[in-house]
């Protein structure tokens, strides 16, 4: 997807269908988890609303860190190599580490993140994603819990994923879209999109009032 004015299209989960989800991901936590305190790392932006409404349903010991790592930049097409802008505030050695993240594609990001946090030597280390995309991966990541599975070729946003640093704020997950944009013989984007209707209506009016200065 190009970098144009961009629409929320089809919703694919629902404010009440991740919350169900994310009870059921909780449970499974928990399970494997018991009477152990878990340490989870979020990677940020993407897994902040995911990560904050997963962990206050855990009834287990839980430490909180962060990580930030940035992919895509402001595009939809990976931009390369994850860069890290900020790095674990606390010690993770021997401790349970559960990455959360916001999805998985080609798995660069969640595997070089996995790969820093095993040089701090963790007890255990597991990785939680709220989506995965359903392709071939680059690197393959052990995904222990997972939340949702979409099509790879769809971009997502909503619920902590974002295009261009927006749409981070809706409670639903949703398809983005491209915004229909007219393209002037010059090649150039204009403003406004017009419906093919309203295209050939104005076109017919232009030809009428041609022909009728002909006569
Ligand atoms: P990966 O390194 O290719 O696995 O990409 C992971 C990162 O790319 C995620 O943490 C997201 O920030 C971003 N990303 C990948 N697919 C999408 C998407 O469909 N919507 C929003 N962000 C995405
Ligand atoms: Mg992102």
């Amino acid at each position: 997807m190009g970098k144009g004015r961009t629409r929320i299209g089809k919703v694919l989960f629902t404010k009440d269908q991740i919350e169900a989800r994310l009870d059921e991901l909780a449970r499974e936590i928990q399970k494997r988890y018991a009477d152990r305190e878990l340490t989870v790392v979020a990677v940020l932006k993407g897994s902040l609303f995911f990560t904050a409404d997963l962990v206050r349903r855990l009834e287990i010991p839980v430490r909180v860190d962060i990580l930030e790592v940035a992919s895509y930049f402001d595009g939809t097409v990976p931009a390369g190599d994850a860069v890290l802008s900020t790095y674990l505030a606390s010690d993770v050695r021997g401790r349970h580490v559960l990455v959360v993240d916001d999805i998985l594609d080609t798995g660069a990001t969640l595997a070089g993140v996995l790969e820093l946090v095993r040089r701090e030597e963790p007890e255990s280390l597991a990785t939680c994603v709220f989506l995965r995309k359903k392709r071939k991966r680059k690197i393959d990541v052990p995904v222990e819990f997972c939340g949702f599975e979409v099509k790879a070729r769809e971009f997502v946003v909503g619920y902590g994923l974002d295009y261009a640093q927006r749409y981070r704020n809706l409670p639903y997950l949703a398809v983005l879209e491209q915004a229909r944009t007219r393209v002037a013989r010059d090649g150039k984007k204009k403003k406004g999109a017009r419906t093919k209707r309203t295209k050939s209506r104005r076109s017919t009016r232009k030809r009428s009032r041609s022909s009728s200065r002909k006569k």
